[in-house]
């Protein structure tokens, strides 16, 4: 029997949809909602994301502001533009992308943006809301993935949820998320022994590893909702070169219930959960 796809494409057009219309209404009240992008350097990734991103808010007609800095900037410039983005009003939302060159100290650059238009919820502030179970913005990736559980009707209370990674941006935040919604919640990362063990027992997985096909059919329960949250590529074979995720989707497909799709699963959301929160913010500087 073959998984079930969840279509990360589909629902954030819906999502989207919902939300050009938000951001209609907003403007019409003489608020254009604003999110503030920051990269520093040239990583391929990095700069595909945050075009990406700019790209996804021109889009519900939401204008977004786009400053690059070369590699080897010094920190302090970028410090000064994160306390002027924080004092203009116009700026609903700021992103610094992530990974920062080694020379930035990533926690100090997070902790400058203002909690309040920290619409990647990696604020200290917005971390510890988030683990009290009053969040002001919640991490994109967990939020989308959150959504589409919801979409779906996953049963999450009462359930066995892996998650595989503990990164501050998905495996931490999206281990909180499940426990908040009643889960019984384990984070596997490298030094976890038995792995397999562990994903076995899930009824919902979600691997955030960052390594091409890690999770086999073999390691998956059978009728298991399988989150893949990887953005690798096939390292040789046919496929060489091509997107892949942390799960081997062809013999996990075999064994899940229902399974995200790389490309067209995670990513999308993780985008659109970035509208979102921009958007919501923007709503809140109207109240
Ligand atoms: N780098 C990889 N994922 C993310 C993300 O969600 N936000 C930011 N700011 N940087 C990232």
């Amino acid at each position: 029997m073959s998984a079930r796809l969840i279509d990360g494409n589909a629902l954030s057009t819906s999502i989207r949809g919902q939300l050009a219309e938000r951001a209609a209404v907003l403007k019409a009240k003489g608020v254009t909602p604003c999110l503030a992008v920051i990269l520093v350097g040239e990583d391929p990734a990095s700069q595909v994301y945050v075009r990406n991103k700019v790209n996804a808010c021109e889009k519900i007609g939401m204008p977004s502001l786009q400053d690059v800095y070369p590699v080897d900037v010094d920190p302090a410039v970028v410090f000064a533009r994160i306390a002027a983005l924080n004092a203009d009003p116009a700026v609903h939302g700021i992103l610094v992308q992530l990974p920062l060159p080694k020379h930035f100290d990533a926690t100090a650059v997070l902790a400058a943006i203002a909690p309040d238009k920290d619409v990647d919820g990696f604020h200290a502030e917005n971390v510890g809301s988030l683990m009290q179970g009053k969040s002001r913005f919640i991490p994109c990736t967990p939020y989308g993935i959150m959504k589409m559980l919801a979409s779906e009707g996953v049963r999450i209370a009462g359930a066995e949820a892996v998650v595989v990674g503990r990164s501050n941006i998905v495996g931490k935040p999206m281990a909180m998320l499940l426990l908040a919604q009643n889960a019984t919640v384990t984070i596997c990362h490298s030094q976890t022994i038995d792995l397999a063990f562990h994903t076995r027992r899930a009824d919902i997985l979600v691997a955030a590893i960052g390594r091409e096909r890690m999770i086999t059919g073999d390691m998956i329960k059978r009728g298991a909702t399988v989150i893949d949250v990887g953005m690798n590529r096939y390292s040789s074979g046919p496929k060489q070169g091509k997107l892949c995720g942390d799960v081997d989707f062809d013999t996990a497909r075999e064994v899940a219930g229902l399974i995200t799709p790389v490309p067209g699963g995670v990513g999308p959301m993780t985008i659109t959960m970035l509208l979102a929160n921009t958007l919501e913010s923007a709503e809140r500087a109207l109240q």
